[in-house]
């Protein structure tokens, strides 16, 4: 069946360069700037950013972690990490690797021994008199998260978190954002002994996708859709993030968390928030952010005693013969969530979240499912009806939407077959022009923009959703955890659990589940 395809009226370049801002003469500082995250997305993103013309003049960069190497070594560590994942490598169009390369820095230091961040005052000081430029400074931390607290207390004490009317200082915090609300609350506490809120950028890289955004303009830059936003048109709404992927070599952190900590508190609640949240009446952080809280809010409480009637948890078959996993360990690595957003908009309106590991591909996705039709007047056997309407909000791969809708199959009768009207970025915008999230993240913390990273509240209310679940399924009384094989969508609980409410998994951004319905008489 062929389908039909949305086309851009004009191209975006017309508008793209208006709104391109160049950050003020700033250096970020890295900690953690030996491990993974640092090697293949920050300096990627960074390098991006500076490729693009995007990055401040007189950027600097200081990697800082425990490891000795110096800053030749470090250069050569990173520029291997970008030619491996960055979207734009140093040895492509972009010449700018040997003055990125320059600007790169590293310091090693203990972390929890003054005379280091003593000595990265030093630094910075030297660094911002031979550029001439004032002591802005975005600090990230992709450490341990054990080591956040230590890290942000010496930050206080060695004066860096002191901004002045001419500078500024912020902080990037990496997730988990805590292991429990309390862990939460505390952290939240330990960072606002130094830094006050407007300096605190909490990330979750979700938000920089530009599907995630896009969301965003979906729904509150186009007039016919959010009037069919509400319960008294979507049926139910679906948030799959699954990925092919298993544990890998991160048992030491996994184990410890699961799908739960892992997936569920931070990136599915955030796809959540913005799915049903109301339209903020400006963009900018207080009010995306007041709106995403609102929904928080809203959403009832799962009880520790409620969890086997409102979710399913799972661990693939083979996890338990992964390398560091604990022997007989209980750790979910899929999970199966019905919540309900009780407002005027959402009341008895199911929102089924579904994530996990070793699932047969990665795909993230959001599916609105319409109700059916009121009334039908083409035929149809007994007990059969047309499947209705769905919306898929494609995050990734094939990053777009399809918008599912019957259509009359040429001929004689009346026999009709479902057909998506499909939008791809890739064909509207060109192949390779989605930046990294990252990207996009780091830059709105350069401009000083929190309205893609959570507040404080916002993490506290997630894990306050979170926390009795989690107490649920450790508890007692916790229903059996299911197994399912690797390569699967899952076990058959997860289906029984939505065929309870008379309803299947939706796979809105593939077509391939898609059946005709013959009409005629
Ligand atoms: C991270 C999780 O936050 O997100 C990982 O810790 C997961 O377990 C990853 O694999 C998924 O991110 P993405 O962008 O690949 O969907």
């Amino acid at each position: 069946m062929n389908e039909t395809i949305f086309s851009s009226t004009s191209r975006p370049e017309d508008v793209k360069d208006t709104l391109r801002k160049v950050p003020e003469p700033c250096a970020v500082v890295i900690f953690g700037a030996s491990g993974d995250l640092t090697r293949r997305k920050l300096m990627s993103a960074l390098f991006s950013l500076t490729c693009e013309g995007l990055a401040p003049a007189e950027f600097t960069v200081i990697g800082v972690a425990r490891t000795k190497m110096d800053h030749d070594s470090f250069r050569e560590r990173i520029q291997e990490g970008i030619e491996a994942y960055g979207r734009i490598k140093p040895d492509d169009l972009c010449q700018k690797w040997p003055d990125f390369a320059e600007s790169l820095f590293y310091h090693q230091i203990d972390y929890d021994d003054p005379a280091g961040y003593e000595a990265l005052v030093e630094l910075l000081t030297g660094i911002n008199q031979e550029r001439k430029i004032s002591c802005n400074n975005l600090f990230y931390l992709a450490t341990p998260p054990s080591l956040y607290p230590i890290i942000i207390k010496q930050l206080g004490r060695a004066g860096l978190a002191k901004q002045t009317k001419d500078s500024w200082r912020r902080i990037i915090i990496e997730k988990p954002f805590g292991h429990n609300l309390a862990s939460a609350m505390e952290l939240n506490e330990q960072v606002h002994r130094v830094f006050d809120e407007s300096q605190v950028y909490r990330i979750d890289h979700y938000l920089g996708k530009e599907t995630v955004q896009n969301l965003l303009v979906f729904r509150f830059a186009n007039a016919i859709f959010e009037p069919l936003w509400n319960r008294n048109y979507i049926d139910h709404v679906q948030i799959t993030v699954a990925e092919e992927v298993g544990l890998g070599s991160r048992a030491g952190y996994y184990d410890t968390a699961g799908v739960m900590r892992d997936m569920v508190q931070n990136h599915l609640l955030q796809l959540l928030t913005l799915t049903a949240m109301e339209p903020p009446a400006e963009f900018n952080a207080i009010s995306l952010r007041d709106e995403k809280v609102k929904v928080l809010k809203a959403v009832r409480c799962i009880r520790p005693e409620e969890v086997g009637q409102y979710t399913v948890r799972a661990q693939y078959r083979t996890y338990r013969d992964e390398k560091g996993v604990a022997p007989g360990t209980e750790t979910p690595t899929f999970a199966v969530l019905k919540l309900f957003v009780d407002n005027w908009r959402w009341r008895n309106v199911p929102f089924y979240l579904r994530s996990g590991k070793a699932l047969p591909s990665k795909v993230t996705e959001i599916s609105i499912q319409f109700r059916h039709v009121p009334h039908l007047m083409f035929p149809l056997p007994p007990d059969e009806q047309l499947p209705p309407n769905v919306l898929g909000l494609c995050i990734q791969p094939n990053e777009g939407m399809n918008l599912r809708f019957e259509t009359k199959i040429p001929g004689a009768g009346m026999r009709t077959h479902p057909v998506d009207m499909t939008f791809l970025y890739e064909q509207d915008f060109g192949k390779g022009t989605l930046p990294d999230a990252y990207e996009r993240l780091i830059l709105d913390a350069l401009h000083g923009d929190a309205s893609l990273f959570t507040r404080s509240d916002e993490i506290e209310l997630a894990w306050s959703l979170v926390d009795p679940i989690l107490q649920g399924w450790e508890g007692r009384q916790a229903p059996a955890l299911a197994f399912y094989e690797s390569g699967t969508w899952g076990p058959g609980k997860a289906d029984e659990f939505i065929q309870a409410d008379g309803r299947e998994w939706l796979y809105g951004c593939s077509k391939s589940r898609i059946d005709a319905k013959d009409c005629s008489d």
